[in-house]
């Protein structure tokens, strides 16, 4: 291996992606006096946050009656009941908190008549643990929340002296002998140098992996570099089996269309201009939760009532809606579709389709943000000196299936959590761990080696055969027999990347080898999804199982565990915990409203 010198850098608090949860992590600690650096492969306005678009979920009653519990209860049944209790009524009761904290940083929300945060309906939000009407819950910036968010955090982050390392890549963790997490080896992609950050804690906040998938509404940098480091390590990863798709990507491109145009009064049709989402949810309509809107949108293309000439899509029709609210609240999908899809939303429907968006699963962690490393013993096992928040990580508040606006709540809800824990548990006096070199020069042999692959396959090749394996094959709908082929056909694929194929072997710039190192971290989040999936004999949240059609919470209520070694998967399970925060007497919920029972909207 060729030699690399490397420079070293010492912080209380490295944090490893610059979007929602990883810039309020970044802040909280900062803000906290803990010396912190946030090291990004992109600039942090240009993170995937960027791209959320309906709002940020929190019950602020802003727009008629709501309450945590509520949100609690709506979460609780969006998860189908694979959620865990605690981290569920901390993501609820922290929501409101959280979001007036985003307003006072200056995020420019869009406004009432009264001038409070404007508030959309969303789905699967509903009033009186969900026998009322449909809630206004989610906070907005017009279509464009995200990005707002991302901006004004980035902008506090500076202000409280966080240090970015921007346009770094992280090769991999560096972990002691005895499994403490010490730091992380990174590329400096603009001048090719390398880097190594000693830490007293890692936050990983490095997003999802939608990229594993053919067609998703993901940037393509969300490619699990997290989940890959964090399976490297031989830590476990959670829950993959579960993946979202969002019932309203844009039919081709898969650009999202956000769910706050029918939040705002927009509706599905068939090609028989029938509103078919009356017939599945007859309550919610077009507001039922994601994993059932696109399974009903799925059935009517297989039963031969998708539009265009190959009934291979679905209608979104917003063109009876007040030109006002098209201009004021949906501005931005109603550029995406006129830009993506060719189509003036004032006079035509946006042809649209289930595209995958998100991952409920990630890196397993207690609503702290702390990396979990369950043994036989104990099922809550932390990993030192390691956290995760965001997409990334499972806390798990999304169970098998998240609410839309659940997710930009998330991470600011954790990424406050783990910064608040991340004072408690670091101390800023104490000296730095003294690393453990051979992990350093693990990382490094690693990247050496990608660097110079001369095999026979091209990276964009094995990444295309993955993606569409893992589109085939762990759908929106899955059988006994696609998931056995999918885990064969995956299995065959991953073992292919000892045969990559790296052509530029320059250190400055080099797309070539990212790309390389990004496939390295697909991959293993690819092959614990369909293992996971695979394994699962029972239908829940987004894992819609045909052989096995019903929820089994006997013996499927527990969370999946994947830990990867190669092209071998070798699954586990832990239990879902079913206590809350507080009790009733306390003020808490009472467990009788959040008991399992049928998921109907
Ligand atoms: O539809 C949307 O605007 C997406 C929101 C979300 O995924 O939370």
């Amino acid at each position: 291996m060729a030699a690399y010198d490397y420079e070293t850098h010492s912080y209380d608090v490295v944090v490893v992606g610059a979007g929602g949860s990883g810039l309020r992590a970044t802040l909280g600690m900062a803000e906290q006096g803990l010396r912190t650096a946030c090291v990004t492969k992109v600039f942090p306005t240009r993170s995937h946050t960027v791209a959320a678009q309906g709002g940020i979920a929190a019950s602020l009653s802003n727009m008629g009656p709501d309450h945590w519990q509520w949100h609690m209860y709506d979460t609780v049944k969006g998860s189908d009941w694979l959620g865990d209790t605690d981290a569920m009524e901390y993501l609820a009761r922290e929501a409101p908190k959280a979001v007036y904290e985003l307003e006072h940083y200056g995020v420019p929300f869009s406004r009432t008549e009264e001038g409070k945060i404007y508030q959309r309906p969303f789905g699967g939000h509903t009033t009186e643990f969900g026998e009322g009407p449909p809630v206004q819950r989610t906070c907005a910036a017009a279509d464009r929340t995200g990005h707002a968010i991302l901006h004004t955090l980035y902008g506090q982050s500076l202000k409280h002296n966080a240090e970015f390392y921007i346009e770094y890549f992280a090769i991999d963790l560096i972990m002691s002998e005895d499994g403490q997490c010490q730091g992380v080896v990174c590329w400096k992609l603009d001048d090719g140098t390398l880097h190594v950050f000693n830490a007293k804690m890692v936050v990983l906040a490095t997003g999802g992996y939608g990229r594993a998938y053919f067609n998703c509404t993901s940037a393509h940098t969300c490619t699990g570099d997290g989940g890959g480091m964090v399976a490297r390590a031989g830590l476990p990863l959670q829950d993959m089996e579960f993946v979202q798709f969002h019932p309203t990507g844009i039919f081709g491109p898969g650009m999202l269309i956000t769910e706050g145009a029918r939040g705002e009064g927009g509706y599905l049709t068939n090609a028989e201009g029938e509103r078919f989402m009356e017939r599945y949810a007859p309550t919610y309509k077009d507001l039922a939760s994601r994993d059932v809107v696109s399974r009903c949108m799925t059935l009517e293309i297989r039963e031969g009532r998708g539009v265009g000439p190959n009934k291979d899509h679905i209608h979104l029709n917003l063109s009876h809606l007040p030109a006002e609210t098209l201009n004021l609240r949906l501005p931005g999908i109603s550029e995406s579709a006129r830009i993506f899809a060719g189509v003036d939303v004032t006079k035509e429907p946006i042809p649209v389709l289930p595209t995958v968006h998100y991952n409920m699963g990630g890196i397993p962690t207690n609503y702290w943000g702390e990396v979990l490393n369950p043994t036989s013993d104990d099922p809550d096992a932390i990993a030192p000196g390691l956290m995760a928040v965001g997409e990334a990580g499972c806390a798990s508040v999304h169970g098998a299936n998240r609410l839309g606006s659940n997710s930009l709540i998330d991470l600011v809800v954790f990424g406050r959590a783990a910064a608040i824990r991340a004072a408690e548990v670091v101390d800023p006096k104490a000296p730095n761990p003294e690393l453990n070199s051979a992990s350093i020069d693990a990382a490094l042999e690693r990247f050496d080696r990608l660097r110079h692959a001369d095999g026979e396959t091209p990276t964009a090749a094995l990444r295309l055969e993955m993606q569409t394996t893992m589109q085939q094959d762990a759908a929106v709908f899955r059988t006994d027999t696609t998931l056995a082929e999918g885990v064969k056909k995956m299995q065959a694929v991953a073992a292919r990347l000892d045969d990559l194929k790296v052509t530029d072997r320059s250190l400055i710039w080099n797309s070539d080898l990212m790309e390389t190192l990004e496939l390295t971290n697909l991959m293993p989040n690819a092959l614990a999804t369909i293992n996971g999936a695979e394994a699962r004999k029972e239908s829940r949240g987004a894992h819609a199982h045909e052989d096995y059609p019903d929820r089994d919470d006997k013996t499927w209520r527990k969370h999946t565990l994947a830990r990867v070694e190669g092209n071998k998967v070798t699954l586990d399970y832990r239990p879902v915990h079913l206590d809350p925060l507080t009790s009733a007497e306390e003020g808490g919920i009472d467990l009788k409203k959040i008991a399992p029972k049928a998921r109907v909207y």
